[in-house]
């Protein structure tokens, strides 16, 4: 049955729900209260990329509206559900001040039956949740946890055809409504509580950098042993117990997600009085895995003082434009302090309008970076650079040097083509 559904925030989360929302025949409007977001979204421009989504916002017109107004957001929907920010705090808590302003617009719907939360929040917000909508005497207004599990660059795709939908409710009506809603997504739902369904994606996030982390301190070891990590954790993730996936070694985990989701675990574990000593290691073997990065380049080059430096890649992964998180500017600013000169390129990235960002230079094209400089790092694994001509590339650089931080060149052919090639937890080549 279709629906009159409220989506509160036009983020990435917001508008990939919005739309597929309407993909699945319900009536959405999608608040957000950035003036020249909703003004874009209104001239048919998509702020974000996102593969897919243009079109699905296109074709649903009729049925897909962006208001600044939450009280025009609200004013037919029976649904609402919060895609918000929950940026870290200082002390790593999630901010829920986002969340909260929707819950005040929520009271003044008249036509709820369920409230449901799709952004990322602690465990227990829930049920705080549920105690100021029966104390605002919106006791029959469902609440429904609805985390999501979609990655950037194939957002879409994960919405339509996920692994799982978790729905977690307070009472069956509400789960049903939430599973009903749903319906035409081709994929298994799971219904439980609200506190397990809220732990299921902190848990998922975390679960996945651990897999990463593992993987780079195995590759870290490999460098010592001679052994080659790709084979190593290829042959491991052989087995079905343990997964191919998220067990490629690089130079860490980045983004929107892994990094805050991971610190507000942990901050709800220390809340408990609980040290998460996993959490805490995984974090820090990410954090070291940026650093150890521009350590390698300088064990091979020594000094950066005067050298230029190529960034091959800017966002935190291929296929989407977002920067944030992005291991790139850990590596950027460690590349300038030591007195490297950059130029980077990236296909999609917008520059940022702060540092380290401000200090670089942008090229065109990989080629353009290449040119004149000391050494190059691969950063992000965009497929454009198997179309480079390295041979060519390596003759006009200044020193054919190449740290691949991301394992996607053929060590070999690296060294045919007159690289010296560092990369991951697999033997230099030169
Ligand atoms: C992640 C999860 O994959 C989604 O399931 C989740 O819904 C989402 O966070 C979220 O919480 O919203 P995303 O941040 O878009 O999605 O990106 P991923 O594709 O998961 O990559 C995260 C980081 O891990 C990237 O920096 C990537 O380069 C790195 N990575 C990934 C590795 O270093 N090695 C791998 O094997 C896999």
């Amino acid at each position: 049955m279709a629906r009159r559904i409220a989506v509160f925030g036009a983020g990435y989360i917001g508008l990939v729900t919005g739309a597929c929302l309407a993909e699945l025949g319900h009536t959405v409007v999608v608040r957000d209260i950035a003036e020249d977001k909703v003004a874009a979204l209104r001239a048919g421009r998509v702020p974000i990329y996102e593969p897919g989504l243009a079109e699905l916002i296109a074709a649903h017109a009729e049925r897909l509206t962006f208001t600044l107004d939450a009280d025009e957001a609200t004013a037919e929907a029976e649904v609402v559900y919060v895609c918000v920010d929950t940026p870290p705090t200082a002390s790593g808590d999630a901010d829920l001040s986002r969340v909260w302003a929707v819950v005040d617009s929520a009271k003044r719907a008249a036509h709820l039956k369920a409230f449901v939360v799709k952004s990322t929040v602690p465990v227990g917000t829930g049920a705080r949740i549920r105690a100021v909508l029966d104390t605002a005497g919106l006791a029959q207004v469902g609440y429904g946890s609805n985390p999501e599990f979609t990655a950037e660059g194939r957002a879409v795709r994960d919405f339509m055809r996920p692994d799982r939908i978790v729905i977690g409710a307070f009472d069956e009506a509400t789960a049903a409504l939430v599973a009903e809603i749903h319906e035409g997504v081709d994929g298994p739902v799971i219904t439980m509580d609200v506190p397990s369904a809220e732990m299921v994606k902190l848990t998922s996030n975390a679960f996945l950098a651990t897999k990463i982390s593992f993987a780079n301190e195995i590759a870290n070891i490999c460098e010592t042993t001679g052994a080659d990590v790709t084979k190593v954790l290829g042959a491991v993730g052989a087995d079905h117990r343990l997964g191919k996936h998220f067990l490629h070694a690089g130079i860490g985990w980045g983004g929107s997600c892994f990094p805050k989701d991971a610190v507000a675990l942990k901050a709800l574990a220390s809340n408990g009085g609980y040290h998460p000593q996993i959490l805490t290691d995984v974090i820090e073997v990410n954090n070291h895995q940026r650093r150890r990065a521009v350590t390698r380049l300088k064990d091979e080059i020594g000094p950066l003082t005067g050298k230029t430096v190529a960034v091959l890649g800017m966002t935190f992964k291929p296929g989407t434009d977002d920067m944030r998180e992005a291991p790139s500017t850990v590596i950027v600013d460690r590349l300038l302090s030591e007195g490297a000169s950059v130029v980077c390129w990236d296909p999609m990235a917008r520059t940022p309008a702060h540092a380290p960002w401000t200090a670089i230079r942008r090229a065109e094209s990989v080629e353009e970076a290449l040119s004149g400089a000391h050494a190059a790092m691969v950063v992000t694994e965009w497929p454009q650079l198997e179309a480079v001509d390295w041979r060519l590339a390596a003759e006009s650089m200044a020193a054919a040097v190449l740290f691949d931080g991301r394992n996607v060149l053929e060590p070999e052919r690296m060294a045919e083509c007159g690289y010296t090639y560092i990369s991951v937890g697999r033997a230099t080549v030169r």
